[in-house]
């Protein structure tokens, strides 16, 4: 792969307590709430393979033993399908035996995003590696990972990926301070600013590339916004000084981002999704829309 180091590796945190979501979060993890009949965390795992990574590192919290059944093989739930002869829920069930490709380890209590990623030290080790978060779909993903990896083979260093909000959302994101050169380069990061203090209208989105160095940053890194180790400040530490680990470049692409954390957006996503679906697809849009009408009278 290039000049840099190879990626192989791919983060994923989990390990949130989901408090949006409870009393739904309260023994489940939020990442298994599913869109229709598909928990979210599946579709990162299948995006982190499609990617290219190798290597996956779940970061799981105090209530994730669904995460981790989930991946497991299941033989009393297979030997019933099988013997119904359904073929096709027996195949989605075995393509998810993906332990032990799939790795796991525990952050011992959900002391932030950044504290969530120190928990991959070890893994990880000396390596650069990808971040992506548990409960943030991305759409169409292929695009934005070639576009991401394209400029880390390009420039090392970190890359993240940015998406334009509005004034009134600033304060649910880390925003970056950008200048443009033959890619987007980030010189700052501000984690929930508000609207006045936002060096721009550009949103961290779930997706990273980062080096290893990061793990040093983040074990001095003191609790910032809402007393979390935030992964944003130690992001911010390494785009303020080249030195440390190369610079810091973002992509914008034309991408969807589904937000499976926030209960409205979870709402809005399993209706997408449900309409999409060729199976229920065509029923349920004709229920809906049927819906909408009686609503609007
Ligand atoms: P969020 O900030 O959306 O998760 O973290 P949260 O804290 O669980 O949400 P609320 O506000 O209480 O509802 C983004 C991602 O980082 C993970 C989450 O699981 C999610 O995938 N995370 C967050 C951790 O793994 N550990 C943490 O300590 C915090």
């Amino acid at each position: 792969m290039g000049k840099q180091p190879p990626l192989k590796h791919a983060v994923i945190p989990a390990a949130g307590l989901g408090t949006r979501f409870l009393p739904a979060t309260k023994a489940i993890p939020k990442e298994m709430l599913p869109l229709v009949d598909k928990p979210a965390i599946q579709y990162v795992v299948e995006e982190a393979y499609s990617a290219g990574f190798t290597d996956l590192l779940l970061i799981t919290g105090h209530n994730k033993g669904a995460l981790i059944d989930h991946f497991l093989q299941s033989p009393e739930l297979e030997q019933t399908l099988h013997a119904r002869g359904d073929q096709e829920r027996l195949g989605s069930l075995q393509k998810l035996n993906m332990l032990p490709s799939l790795h796991t380890v525990r952050q011992e209590s959900a002391r932030g995003l950044g504290d969530a990623v120190l928990t991959a030290a070890e893994h990880v080790g000396d390596s650069p590696f990808a971040v992506l978060l548990g409960d943030d779909l991305i759409e169409p993903s292929d695009l934005l990972w070639k576009k991401m990896v394209q400029v880390y083979e390009e420039f090392g260093g970190c890359v993240l990926a940015l998406m334009e909000v509005p004034d009134s959302e600033v304060s649910k994101y880390g925003i970056a301070k950008v200048t443009y050169e033959s890619e987007m380069r980030v010189h700052d990061l501000v984690e929930k600013p508000t609207k006045a203090d936002a060096p721009s209208n550009l949103a961290i989105i779930g997706r990273y590339i980062l080096s290893p160095e990061i793990f040093s940053i983040l074990r001095h890194t003191s609790t910032g916004k809402g007393g979390e180790v935030q992964l944003t400040d130690a992001i911010a530490t390494l785009a303020r000084d080249e030195r440390i680990a190369g610079p810091v470049h973002a992509v914008t692409a034309e991408v969807r981002r589904f937000d499976t954390g926030d209960r409205l957006s979870y709402l809005k996503t399993v209706v997408e999704f449900a309409t999409r679906r060729e199976d229920l697809g065509p029923e349920f849009t004709t229920w809906l829309k049927g819906y909408i009408r009686g609503l609007n009278d």
